[in-house]
C-alpha cells in the first residue's frame, strides 16, 4: 500500500514543488511505483513533469468536487514508474466548493483510497496557504515532507505549520507523522545559509535530513524544459542531491539500503 507523503509549507517559493517532482522522479528511478499529486492551482508540478496544464481534460478539481474518478485523469509520464495526477487553474475554485460539500476534510482520502495500492509512494505538491487543499492533503497523508529554505527568517511560519501538523494529528489524522523538515536552495559560500542550517538543526532536532539540498541552476532551469532533474541533467548536483533524499527516506522506511 502507497505512503502518502504531502509536501507542504504555506510559505511560498521555498521549494515544494522542485521537492515534490524531483523526489517522485528519484524514487521512480529507484524501482518505486510513484504518484504525483498536484494539489496547486498554479500547476507547476504538472508542468513540471511535461505536462501542458491548458491541455488536460480533466484534473485534480473534477475529482475533489466529485465530477471524475482518479483513474481516469492519472496519466504516465516520460519517467517510468511515474504518474501524474495533473491540475490546471480550475483547482482555484475548489478552496470555496469544497466547504459547502460532504466529507469536505476528506476529499483527497477519499480519491486516493482507490488507487493508493497501486503505487509503493504517493508524493502531494501542495499550495502555499494553509486553506481547504492543504488540509486535505494533511488529512489524506501518513507524513509530511517541510522545505525551509535556507535564507533569513527560515523559521518564521514554521511554528504555526507544525501547530497546525498537530492539531489534524489530534483531530482527524492521528497517525500523521512528519517525515523530515528539508534544507533547500543551501549556498555554501553564503556565511548566513550556514547559519541557518545551524539554527534548524538545533531548533528541530532529530527531524531535519541528513540531505541538504544546494542551490544548483539546473533544478531552475529543468522546469522549462518539462522534466525532472534527473530526465534534463543527470550530472547534476540537483540529481545527486535529490536521489540522495530518496535513498534517505527509503531507509527511513525500512527499505533496503540501495547501490
Ligand atoms: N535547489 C534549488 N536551486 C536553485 N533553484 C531552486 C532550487 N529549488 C527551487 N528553486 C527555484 O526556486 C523557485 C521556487 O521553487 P519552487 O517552485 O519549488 O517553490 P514552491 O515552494 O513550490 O513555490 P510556491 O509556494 O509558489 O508553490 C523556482 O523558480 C525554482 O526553480
Ligand atoms: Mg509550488
Amino acid at each position: 500500500m502507497g505512503k502518502i507523503i504531502a509536501v507542504v509549507n504555506q510559505k511560498g517559493g521555498v521549494g515544494k514543488t522542485t521537492t515534490a517532482v524531483n523526489l517522485a522522479a528519484s524514487l521512480a528511478v529507484l524501482d518505486h511505483k510513484t504518484l504525483l499529486i498536484d494539489s496547486d492551482p498554479q500547476a507547476n508540478a504538472t508542468s513540471g513533469v511535461g505536462i501542458d496544464a491548458g491541455e488536460i481534460q480533466a484534473s485534480v478539481y473534477d475529482c475533489m468536487i466529485g465530477n471524475a474518478q482518479a483513474q481516469d485523469v492519472i496519466q504516465h509520464t516520460a519517467v517510468p514508474n511515474l504518474d501524474i495526477f495533473p491540475a490546471n487553474i480550475n483547482l482555484v475554485g475548489a478552496e470555496v466548493e469544497m466547504l459547502s460539500m460532504d466529507r469536505k476534510d476528506y476529499r483527497m482520502r477519499d480519491i486516493l483510497y482507490e488507487v493508493k495500492d497501486q503505487y509503493d509512494f504517493i508524493l502531494i505538491d501542495c499550495a502555499p496557504s494553509l486553506g481547504q487543499l492543504t488540509v486535505n492533503s494533511l488529512v489524506a497523508a501518513d507524513s509530511v515532507i517541510i522545505p525551509v529554505q535556507c535564507e533569513y527568517f527560515a523559521l518564521e511560519g514554521l511554528a504555526k505549520l507544525l501547530n497546525t501538523i498537530r492539531l489534524i494529528q489530534s483531530g482527524i489524522n492521528s497517525h500523521l507523522s512528519i517525515e523530515g523538515i528539508l534544507l533547500t536552495m543551501y549556498d555554501s559560500r553564503l556565511k548566513l545559509a550556514n547559519a541557518v542550517v545551524e539554527e534548524v538543526q538545533q531548533h528541530c532536532k532529530g527531524i531535519v535530513f541528513s540531505t541538504i539540498i544546494a542551490r544548483n541552476i539546473r533544478l531552475s532551469e529543468a522546469p522549462s524544459h518539462g522534466k525532472p532533474i534527473i530526465a534534463y541533467d543527470i550530472q547534476s548536483r540537483g540529481t545527486v542531491n535529490y536521489l540522495n533524499l530518496a535513498k534517505e527516506i527509503l531507509v527511513n522506511n525500512g527499505y533496503e539500503q540501495q547501490h
